[in-house]
């Protein structure tokens, strides 16, 4: 079943182009985007957007927010589903829920969805089970197209999240759509191109696997992908990982930098690289190891970075999707190394059906 690869995580990282692609042509075909109708009216009229789930799919409804902000400019609220099923909700005018959930089975988000249910607010679930709990009792559904995911760390099934909710965020953007809709076509390959690299990955992980400490940080998208790279990290390789909006460094978590510390500077927001630039000096002062992952053509690093991964060029509110592959990678390349079965991590479960 692992098909020639030692761990499922790894064929399942390896496995996202095709998934990607998969995702993609079910809601993109012959140049425009396809979505059933009714859901296409619901996302047209939308005037307010909730998006809940748990974990790895709150991360990726927390990169769906930039996005639909910026490309569509609608008002997007983004909620932890253990946190929305207890908090008083106050319903919008136009209001529509998405509910994002791999497995479908989880206990907070299916919780929640009753709870949007009942105050009368259309419901659209995004999951990758066909026949879920989550598909039988949402309004609408839509499908990521991931294919089974075995490995207790989700990988294929958040970057596919992620395409779907940038298939969303084209067919409700108020710019002009071919730009975005022909960087979408092209993130799948893209994708391939990084995975073919992954000894780099291996190679960086093997220095750095014993660090105690691993920080993430970043702005907008790349603050979302932190806080998912930070997660992966712990979850295999039980790393003390930690991930912070890079412009909150000087309010709490420079105190916490020192030599035995690696900080991984997400920077693929153009107009932040210098931004990025000054936090990666700030703690590369205390003695801290940085790697930037930044896009190929960038410079702006060279001189501060102990280590640069160049993800390939694409539209910076898309490179969610590669960015995470890279953090996977190493959280992978850690838990190996560490002698941890990063399919089965400890204490955690594939589905969380009971609170
Ligand atoms: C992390 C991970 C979990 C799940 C979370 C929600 O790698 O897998 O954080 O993302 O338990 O699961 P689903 O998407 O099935 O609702």
């Amino acid at each position: 079943e692992k098909c020639g690869f030692e761990h499922f995580m790894l064929k399942e990282i390896c496995e996202q182009p095709k998934a990607l692609r998969d995702t993609l042509r079910a809601r993109y075909k012959d140049g425009s985007l396809s979505f059933p109708v009714q859901i296409e009216n619901l996302l047209e009229n939308c005037k307010h957007l909730l998006i809940t789930g748990c974990g790895t799919a709150y991360h990726a409804a927390m990169v769906a927010s930039y996005v639909i902000e910026q490309v569509a400019g609608l008002p997007v609220e983004v909620l932890v589903a253990s946190e929305l099923r207890y908090r008083p909700h106050i319903r919008k005018e136009g209001e529509v829920c998405l509910l994002i959930s791999q497995s479908g089975e989880t206990a907070d988000t299916i919780a929640s969805l009753r709870l949007l249910k009942e105050l009368g607010i259309p419901t659209i679930a995004l999951t990758n089970v066909v026949g879920c709990t989550l598909s039988r009792e949402a309004d609408w559904v839509l499908y990521t197209q991931a294919g089974p995911e075995i490995a207790v760390a989700s990988t294929k099934a958040f970057t596919t999240q992620l395409l779907s909710l940038f298939t969303i965020a084209s067919l409700i953007a108020k710019q002009e759509r071919s730009g975005l809709l022909e960087a979408l076509d092209q993130l799948p390959g893209k994708t391939q191109l990084l995975i073919d690299r992954q000894e780099d990955i291996q190679r960086f992980a093997a220095s750095q696997f014993n660090k105690t400490k691993v920080f993430f940080m970043g702005r907008l998208v790349d603050f979302a992908i932190s806080l998912e790279s930070a997660l992966k990290l712990k979850e295999i390789s039980y790393t003390h990982s930690e991930a912070f909006a890079a412009g909150e460094l000087k309010h709490g978590p420079i105190a916490l930098v020192d030599t035995s510390t690696l900080v991984v500077a997400l920077c693929t927001q153009p107009s932040l690289y210098a931004k990025m630039d000054s936090n990666i000096k700030e703690v590369k002062a205390r003695g801290a190891t940085a790697l930037v992952i930044t896009f190929e053509d960038v410079h702006t690093f060279d001189d501060t970075a102990d280590a640069i991964f160049r993800l390939p060029q694409t539209h910076p509110l898309f490179s969610p999707v590669l960015s995470v592959i890279v953090s996977q990678l190493y959280a992978y390349y850690c838990s190996v190394l560490k002698g941890n079965d990063p399919d089965k991590p400890r204490n955690l479960a594939k589905s969380v059906t009971v609170e």
